[in-house]
């Protein structure tokens, strides 16, 4: 029999699906018609003027991605060989690539055992004369203690740059992620709440990063203030890169950002199907499901539940693996990787994370998620624990 005329074959559940904005099409075709298609363009001005008074930033560059803005801001925080950033080591690995490649050295704190968050009651210990700059992490879109943070980044003169890959859109006491530090970095990569496929931003928060910010990404000369008509003629002017996206992509993405508020409304309706299904497991101390603390507005990036220990986690991934649901980990930890044992890191170091990264599982999360799909996901995780 044809699959499609089997009633009893499943189809597989993603783990994401990027969704498409109603103008998207029509925006990127009329980028594409309109023969300007390198980066600064009409679309790449309404996203970076969008972002900046939605988050009320002082400025925001488009990038090509996350990556590239911290990149970028380890340029501006002047990093050098021998400097050490603070920041957690359960995080992607561009948070800490980005301050390798200038020679400096991340130090890795553990994480808090609610939010997952870099744990800033353990960041004092870990300053010394080197360290340079705080790099908190916002994991599944849930805001770092930053009144704390930056009140330690003070008393010790540090820079603090918010990984916000995966906080756009979410709020910290009311103050929009990626406007509390000096600097913050947004992704707008396929698996992001809002996408452009490949993307990011530099927010910038302090007055004296914005004229050499601009001339980072762009490959270190002076061009965004040649077609401002600031200066007669552009050249190079400091170090830099080609961090500038393609105006086609600022035009998927300004799709996406002026209907922000929509695409939240649905992944916190599924975020919160989630959570009524699975509180009888976790009321039943079988699994433990997100923290979201009163003073942080969640964007409803991810959904995770935390099992008992690895092996239970394996197995429950393979359980709904065999119900065609794609659930996978997170991540490994930095300070226990081959390339993080460089920086003196060994497994027994940061215990929190350790465990998290053994037991956390994530559960398919975007938009479109029906609630039949989710009903199905939760009846496979209590199905498995019978
Ligand atoms: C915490 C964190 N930082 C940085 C990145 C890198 O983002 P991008 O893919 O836009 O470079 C990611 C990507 O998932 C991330 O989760």
């Amino acid at each position: 029999m044809a699959a499609a005329e089997d009633q009893t074959v499943m189809d597989t559940i993603p783990f994401n699906r990027p969704c498409v904005a109603d103008r998207e099409i029509e925006y990127v075709t009329q980028a594409i018609r309109s023969g300007r298609t390198c980066g600064d363009g009409p679309f790449s001005k309404q996203c970076q003027s969008l972002l900046e008074s939605r988050f009320g930033a002082r400025k925001a560059l488009l990038t090509t991605s996350c990556t590239s803005a911290l990149e970028m801001a380890a340029l501006l925080c002047g990093l050098e060989a021998g400097d050490e950033v603070i920041m957690p080591s359960y995080t992607f690995v561009s948070t800490a690539n980005a301050v390798v490649l200038r020679g400096a050295r991340p130090v890795f704190v553990d994480i808090r055992p609610d939010t997952l968050n870099l744990d800033e009651r353990l960041i004092e210990a870990a300053i010394t004369p080197r360290t340079k700059a705080i790099w908190p992490v916002h994991y599944a879109g849930v805001a770092c203690e930053m009144d704390e943070i930056n009140a330690i980044a003070r008393r010790h003169n540090l820079r603090v740059v918010e990984d916000a890959a995966q906080g756009v859109n979410a709020s910290y006491k009311g103050q929009w992620l990626g406007t509390l530090g000096d600097l913050g970095c947004y992704s707008f990569h396929e698996t992001k709440n809002f996408s452009s496929g490949e993307g990011g931003a530099l927010v910038i928060n302090t007055e004296e990063f914005e004229k050499r910010a601009e001339v980072l990404r762009e490959k270190g000369t002076n061009r965004s203030q040649f077609l401002r008509g600031q200066v007669d003629k552009y050249s190079w002017v400091d170090v830099g890169s080609s961090y500038v996206p393609s105006d086609i992509l600022a035009a998927g993405l300004l799709a996406q950002l002026q209907v922000m508020d929509a695409i939240t409304l649905k992944r916190r309706a599924v975020f919160q199907s989630y959570m009524r299904a699975l509180a009888s497991l976790q009321d039943a101390g079988r699994v433990r499901l997100p923290i979201v603390p009163d003073h942080c507005q969640t964007n409803f990036h991810m959904f995770y539940v935390l099992t008992a220990d690895i092996d239970e986690r394996t197995a429950l991934i393979q359980h709904l693996k065999s119900a065609g649901i794609v659930a996978t980990f997170h991540y490994v930890p930095l300070h226990a990787s081959a390339f993080g044992a460089r920086f003196g890191g060994k497994r027994g170091d940061l215990p929190i994370t350790e465990s998290v990264s053994d037991r956390l599982i994530r559960l398919p999360m975007f938009a479109d998620l029906t609630e039949s799909h989710i009903n199905r996901i939760c009846e496979a995780i209590t199905g498995f624990y019978g």
